[in-house]
């Protein structure tokens, strides 16, 4: 143990939790009250630090619980975890619907524990401890003071990789039921205002564009209701100190570890602080607790960084890395695969997969992907869904095509929509009930399909059988998970009408486990997230799987805002990333074969194209860029993540590195988004290299680490739009 990470001192009842460079400090008042003190930079105080908890006097409208003498006020203190309807009027932690309908949440501190190690979160993901042997769990138990329902808030602390992981077990521990209608997994009252935001908006083909907006007063709220994360908002958002940039200032990242619907608010008082909550979303929520019974929120990430925005990437990426990615993945090189979306759609047979797999493997390909249109009468997207047995006309025994695929020496990989079910399909005649929906209501369809009731389990287990059957019986190597449409009619057929507020967790739960049961079945199977590109690129799925499709839209000049936004919380690894045909399927854009690589080397490198179909000239380039995922990929899978420009800007040149963690190499890659006539040199600061040592940085020559870093060096790429470098970085 290289320092104690979480430290009570009993006089003030301080708890601090140390990280390497991080600490977070709260205290137990006199009258229970678990009021936040620090989160930032690491400090040695204890005792001493209460004094951060004094608040002003305030006139008579901010009330006083009874017994607690003016100046106190719940809508002043910083608090641990708020409720409802006693006095604190900003966006509350916690509401409870007790039985004779009152609505409050009066959390008082009663005791705690330090244990060893990480929560085990039963059927939710969570972060593990993994080698670390220092990873520390405080479990501070508070009481409801009217009710005496038990309240758990959890902290793990990561010392190493300087994350904090929070969540909220609440349990029944009074005698009638009562109804859970907010649970966050985490707030934090910071006493900071003038704070901005970096968030993650999006849509379709358009995910996770960073944007940074500063805070005013009330309440900025990201959210998504889809039943996923959705395109639309990422659930991972940061807190920056107005002066922050890449690679310094205050950065305070939240990542939930959840894939369902989820809402974040930040809501800056008027005096002086800003407080953030995040967890599952309220709208969509409530969830009856019996006598006896217990609720895990699921957990929340939170990383602080003084070297800005890139620290704090940093610091998720070796975090996630070493802490929520399935161990058997997280440091293994993927294949450079070929996926046959784009190069068939659903024109396709054995022979043409055949064809391309051969082509494929000659250039260096290491797996082929059939992706959508190998199932049922699977021509087009209308008939079919749900049904996971091989269309044998198309594509023969799907056994014998693994086998064909196999016998060239590369993996196969297949595509699954696992929680959907179309009308027109054999799943839908034999089971009309498994579909979500609202009896008496219509059904709202999206893409020619409904959802299956992931609510209940024995659906849940039904499918996994059928998905899991077929994947041992013909040997497949990797799977490409879907999921193509947005919820409604959220119902839970099988639970009581004052169960229902349930449903869209309890799918989400559903989710969860057909991942852990296909993964028992199937342990050796590699397993690519997707919903509609990057629809579901969250912590949650990440914990199942390693790599998630991050968006439909690979035009490589897109992508760079795209994977640059993901960046932000996201490891790169995690990142699907494929060379694609041109002109660009999505947008029609026309862009260097070396720049499509260029981008997609910064993920998981595949090709989303026909290679057979291919220029001379571009064919040639194939096995070189294989090569260079090969030499790269070591350092995207556990190097340093460095972005040269804003992510959050729209520029004109997109740059990053990764460098490796002894700093002996590195990757250089710039990309002219758009050509600027008559522009801009483009000089670029290199980061995280030894200023001491010496780097030859590609055809750029030999320039010592401080030159680099503190002069830069002028990059010469081609002036029109889309052209790109890529420079291998070399100690000397
Ligand atoms: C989604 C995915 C695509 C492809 C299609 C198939 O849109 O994001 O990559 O798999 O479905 O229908």
């Amino acid at each position: 143990m290289f320092f104690t990470m979480i430290t009570y001192f009993p006089n003030s009842k301080v708890f601090r939790l140390d990280t390497r460079t991080t600490s977070y400090a709260f205290f137990a008042d006199p009258n229970g009250f678990l009021l936040h003190l620090h989160y930032g930079a690491r400090v040695s105080d204890g005792d001493a630090l209460v004094a951060l908890a004094r608040r002003e006097q305030r006139p008579s409208f901010q009330p006083q619980p009874a017994g607690v003498p003016w100046p106190f006020s719940r809508d002043t203190a910083p608090q641990e975890m708020s409720g409802v309807n006693t006095g604190d009027y900003r966006v509350p932690g916690l509401s409870i619907r007790w039985d004779d309908g009152s609505l409050a949440a009066d959390l008082r501190y009663v005791s705690h524990e330090i244990r060893p190690g990480a929560l085990d979160m039963g059927d939710l993901p969570g972060a593990f401890a993994g080698d670390d042997k220092d990873v520390e769990t405080l479990d501070i138990l508070a009481r409801d003071a009217a009710r005496g329902a038990s309240f758990h808030l959890l902290y793990t602390v990561f010392p190493a990789t300087d994350v904090i992981v929070r969540s909220v077990r609440i349990e029944n521990t009074t005698d009638s039921p009562f109804t859970i209608e907010r649970v966050a997994s985490a707030q934090l009252d910071l006493r900071r205002d003038g704070l901005h935001l970096l968030q993650l908006p999006g849509a379709w083909a358009r995910e996770r564009h960073a944007e940074r907006l500063p805070l005013g007063g009330g309440i900025h709220t990201m959210r998504s209701v889809r039943g996923a994360t959705g395109h639309s908002m990422n659930n991972a958002f940061a807190l920056l100190s107005s002066d922050a940039t890449e690679s310094q200032g205050d950065a305070w990242g939240f990542v939930l570890c959840y894939s369902g619907n989820f809402r974040a608010d930040v809501d800056t008082d008027p005096f002086g602080s800003t407080r953030a909550v995040t967890g599952i979303a309220p709208d969509t929520f409530s969830w009856k607790l019996a006598p006896g019974e217990s609720f895990q929120a699921p957990e929340v990430f939170l990383a602080y960084s003084a070297e800005g925005v890139g620290g704090m990437s940093r610091r998720f990426h070796d975090f996630m890395r070493g802490h929520l990615i399935d161990q058997k993945w997280a440091k293994v090189p993927r294949p450079a695969l070929v996926n046959c979306w784009e190069a068939a759609y659903f024109n396709f047979n054995a022979e043409k997969i055949l064809a391309i797999a051969r082509d494929a493997a000659s250039l260096g390909a290491e797996m082929i992907v059939v992706d959508d249109g190998w199932f049922g009468r699977r021509d087009n997207d209308k008939v079919s869904m749900g049904d996971w047995f091989e269309n044998s006309a198309k594509v023969g025994d799907m056994a014998d095509l693994v086998r064909g695929v196999h016998d060239l020496g590369i993996k196969f990989g297949l595509w699954f929509e696992p929680e959907m079910i179309g009308e027109d399909s054999e799943i839908f005649r034999a089971h009309p009930d498994w579909v979500m929906c609202i009896p008496g209501r219509d059904r709202s369809i999206g893409r020619y399909q409904y959802l299956l009731d992931f609510t209940r389990p024995e659906i849940v287990d039904a499918v996994v059988d059928t998905v899991a059957g077929l994947a041992s019986r013909a040997g497949i190597d990797y799977l490409k998970y879907d999921m193509n449409r947005n919820h409604t009619e959220a119902f839970a057929a099988a639970l009581p009408p004052e169960r229902q507020g349930e449903a869209a967790h309890r799918f989400i739960l559903g989710v969860y486990r057909f991942h852990r049961l296909l993964l028992e079945r199937c342990p050796g199977l590699l397993v690519e997230g997707c919903s509609g590109g990057g629809g579901r690129f969250d912590a949650g799925m990440l914990r199942y799987t390693p790599q998630i499709w991050c968006s439909d839209d690979s035009d490589a000049v897109e992508r760079t805002r795209i994977q640059g936004g993901t960046s932000i919380f996201y490891p790169c690894s995690t990142m699907g990333a494929h060379v694609y045909a041109c002109p660009n399927h999505q947008v029609g854009r026309i862009t260097p074969f070396e720049t499509r690589a260029t981008v997609a080397l910064a993920g998981a490198f595949g090709y989303e194209l026909d290679t057979t179909k291919l220029s001379d000239e571009d064919r040639a380039l194939v096995p070189k860029q294989i090569a260079d995922f090969h030499r790269y990929h070591p350092l995207t899978l556990a190097g340093d993540h460095y972005r040269l420009s804003n992510a959050w800007s729209d520029n004109a040149v997109d740059a990053w590195m990764f460098v490796a963690k002894d700093r002996s190499s590195g990757l250089l890659s710039v990309v002219r988004r758009r050509a600027v006539p008559n522009g801009n040199d483009v000089v670029l600061r290199l980061r995280g290299l030894d200023p001491a040592a010496r780097y030859e940085v590609g055809e750029l020559g030999v320039w010592s680490g401080d030159t680099l870093m503190g002069a830069g060096i002028p990059v010469p790429v081609p002036c029109h739009d889309a052209a790109s470098m890529r420079l291998p970085i070399r100690r000397v």
